[in-house]
C-alpha cells in the first residue's frame, strides 16, 4: 500500500543526481563534437586527452553517485501510475545507473588496451597497458553503442519527467529538485 505522502530525496541524492546529470549530458555531447565534427589531428588529439581526463573524474563521482543510490536503494515512484510506467520507470532507471558506469569504463578499456597512457590533468597517469586491438576496437564499438543507447533512455527520461510535472501535475520532479513532497 503506497502512503499518500511519497519519500523525499535527500540532499545529497538531489546535488548527485543532477552534478551527475550535466556530466553526462555534457560527456556525450563532447564526445559525438569529437568524434563527427572536429576533423581527425592534433586538435581532435587534444580534445580526446581532454575527454579521457573528465570522463575518469566523472567515472570517480559516478561511482560514489551510484554507491550512494544502491546503497539506499531506489524511492518508490512519486505518483500512481499504470504498471507499464511503473517497469519503464525502473528500467529507464537501471539502465542510466549502469550507463553512468559503463561510459567511461568502456572508454578506459579502448584507451588502455589501444597503449594508450590517461593522462588526468597532468596531476597522475594511468598507463596504457601492451597493445591488444581487437579488445580496443571492440570496447570502443561498446562506448559508441552504450552512448546511443543511453540517450535514448535520457530523452525518454527527460519526457517523462517533463509529463509528470505539465500533465499529470504531481511531485515527481519537484522531489528532485527543491525535494518538496507537496505541490
Ligand atoms: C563519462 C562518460 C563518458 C561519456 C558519456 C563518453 C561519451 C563519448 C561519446 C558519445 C563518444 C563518441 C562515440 C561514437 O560516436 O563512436 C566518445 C568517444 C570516445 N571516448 Fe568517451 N565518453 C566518456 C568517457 C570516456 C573515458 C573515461 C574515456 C577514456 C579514458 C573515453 C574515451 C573515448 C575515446 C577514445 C573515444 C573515441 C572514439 C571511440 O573509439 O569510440 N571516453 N565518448
Ligand atoms: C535534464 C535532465 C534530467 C531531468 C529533468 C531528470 C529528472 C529526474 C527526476 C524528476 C527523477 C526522479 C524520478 C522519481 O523519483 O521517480 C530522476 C531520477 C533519476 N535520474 Fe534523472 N533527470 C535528468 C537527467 C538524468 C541523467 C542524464 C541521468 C543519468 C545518466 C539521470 C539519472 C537518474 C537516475 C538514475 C534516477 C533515479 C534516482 C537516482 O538514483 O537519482 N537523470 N531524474
Amino acid at each position: 500500500m503506497k502512503t499518500s505522502k511519497p519519500a523525499a530525496y535527500d540532499l545529497v541524492s538531489r546535488f548527485n543526481h543532477w552534478i551527475v546529470a550535466f556530466a553526462m549530458i555534457g560527456m556525450l555531447a563532447f564526445g559525438i563534437y569529437i568524434d563527427d565534427f572536429v576533423p581527425r589531428g592534433p586538435q581532435a588529439g587534444a580534445l580526446l586527452q581532454t575527454h579521457k581526463a573528465l570522463g575518469v573524474l566523472v567515472l570517480a563521482y559516478g561511482l560514489w553517485r551510484v554507491g550512494w543510490r544502491l546503497a539506499r536503494g531506489f524511492l518508490d515512484s512519486a505518483a500512481r501510475m499504470p504498471a507499464w510506467q511503473e517497469i519503464l520507470s525502473k528500467i529507464t532507471h537501471w539502465v542510466l545507473i549502469a550507463g553512468i558506469i559503463l561510459m567511461p569504463l568502456s572508454g578506459m578499456t579502448t584507451s588502455l588496451f589501444g597503449g594508450h597512457d590517461i593522462n588526468i590533468f597532468g596531476l597522475f597517469t594511468i598507463p596504457g597497458f601492451t597493445e591488444n586491438k581487437t579488445v580496443s576496437d571492440l570496447a570502443g564499438d561498446a562506448h559508441g553503442t552504450i552512448a546511443n543507447i543511453l540517450i535514448a533512455f535520457i530523452v525518454l527520461h527527460i519526457a517523462g519527467a517533463l509529463k509528470h510535472h505539465v500533465i499529470d501535475r504531481d511531485t515527481t520532479l519537484v522531489r528532485m529538485t527543491t525535494g518538496r513532497t507537496e505541490r
